[in-house]
């Protein structure tokens, strides 16, 4: 029975271990959304696991609408992230870009006062702060147009080409958390009465049409798709998550991706699991997503259930998460208030367990 320490062939990588670590959005790329140093830094500390998924990176200028979250249009931001693929790669990590469009919730102060677009024009609940660090409530979007849907489409093949010439592995399409690729698969935002909406294939389009493009410039080996099938995020949600997403997991068949990666928290939810379901649809491999730790991630491999196991929040407080779950070491407890807050402080500056033992206590140890 494999267990998270065991390597494991991805796309076109042997990874070296089943421990990975999940798209963290941390807001420390600034206003332009470059990354500097500190955020190769950060990585690379981390480079242990199996492989890395970056923070989501926005695809173009219209989908960015996180503060100080990155992007991979721009030339200077995609030297920034040459820096960070090098230093991973120097630590002998693997690394993979999770490229996104935000739709729905990209304020319109980042569009220059446009509304953001979506499959229809379905609010999302809630906001996000806005370039002041004030929160500000979502505006109402427009249904995106079938000319930008293809426009859109080519910026995510393009993201995924400079991602590559950055230096990357791969990367994962954002197709999780309400975003715009998952608003366009749930039918409580998409209304759509086109070829982009109702039936499961209508829903899908522009999902399978970004992956075909995407595999079109980097090959099918390097790239990832994430799903959500359960989860409400800004109010999402679908009448029937146990039809759609075990359909577009076999409509994902026909490409060999390297994976696909199912976020489904473990906390009961209101929406019944889908994750089995996904499995027995997928054919490819699996990664699992959503509250698991030792134990459990161990379990769910043991079971079947995953073919790997990413990890989230205990990866910000413990760059050396592989170590302490290979030596059962304890674990530190991530501070909430620095997730998004720029600089150092909750970012590069938690120490792995070893750096804050005593010499004493290490040569013990050892
Ligand atoms: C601070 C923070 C930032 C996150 N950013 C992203 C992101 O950029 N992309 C994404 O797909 N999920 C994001 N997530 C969700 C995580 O990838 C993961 O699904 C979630 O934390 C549950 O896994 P865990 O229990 O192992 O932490 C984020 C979660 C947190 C806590």
């Amino acid at each position: 029975m494999p267990t998270l320490f065991d390597p494991i062939r991805l796309g076109e990588y042997e990874l070296k271990n089943r421990i990975l670590m999940a798209p963290l959005t941390r807001g420390r790329t600034g206003s332009e959304g470059v990354p500097d140093r500190m955020v190769a830094e950060y990585y690379a500390q981390r480079a242990e696991a199996g492989l890395l998924i970056t923070e989501a990176t926005a695809i173009n200028a219209q989908g960015r609408g996180w503060r100080n979250a990155p992007g991979v249009y721009t030339t200077a931001q995609v030297a920034g992230w040459r820096g960070v693929a090098e230093a991973v790669h120097a630590r002998g990590g693997r690394i993979f870009m999770q490229i996104w469009h935000m739709g729905r919730t990209v304020l319109p102060e980042y569009a220059n006062g446009n509304r953001p677009v979506a499959p229809s024009a379905v609010k999302a609940e809630g906001g996000l702060p806005g370039k002041d660090g004030n929160r500000r409530p979502f505006a109402t979007p427009r249904a995106i147009t079938i000319p930008e849907i293809r426009r859109t489409v080519a910026d995510f093949a393009r993201a995924a080409k400079r991602a590559v010439e950055a230096g990357f592995d791969g990367v994962e399409i954002h197709a999780a958390n309400n975003f715009l690729v998952d608003s366009f698969l749930r039918d409580g935002t998409n209304r759509r009465q086109d070829e982009y909406g109702g039936p499961i294939e209508n829903r899908a389009r522009f999902l399978i049409e970004v992956v075909e493009a995407v595999i079109g410039v980097i090959g099918a080996g390097k790239v990832g798709v994430r799903l959500s099938p359960t989860n409400s995020y800004f109010g999402i949600s679908d009448s029937e998550p146990h039809v759609i997403f075990p359909n577009v997991a076999a409509l994902l068949n026909r490409f060999d991706l390297a994976y696909l990666h199912v976020l489904e928290p473990k906390a009961a939810s209101e929406v019944a699991p889908v994750a089995h379901l996904i499995r027995a649809a997928y054919k490819g491999t699996l990664i699992m997503n959503g509250g698991f730790d030792l134990r459990s991630g161990n379990h769910a491999l043991g079971a079947g259930e995953a073919d790997a196991i990413a990890f989230g929040v205990p990866f910000i407080a413990n760059p050396d998460l592989v170590e302490r779950y290979r030596y059962d070491l304890p674990l530190t407890d991530a501070d909430p208030e620095t997730y998004y807050t720029p600089g150092r402080q909750g970012y590069a500056d938690y120490p792995t367990y070893k750096s804050h033992q005593s010499p004493a206590q290490r040569a013990s140890a050892a």
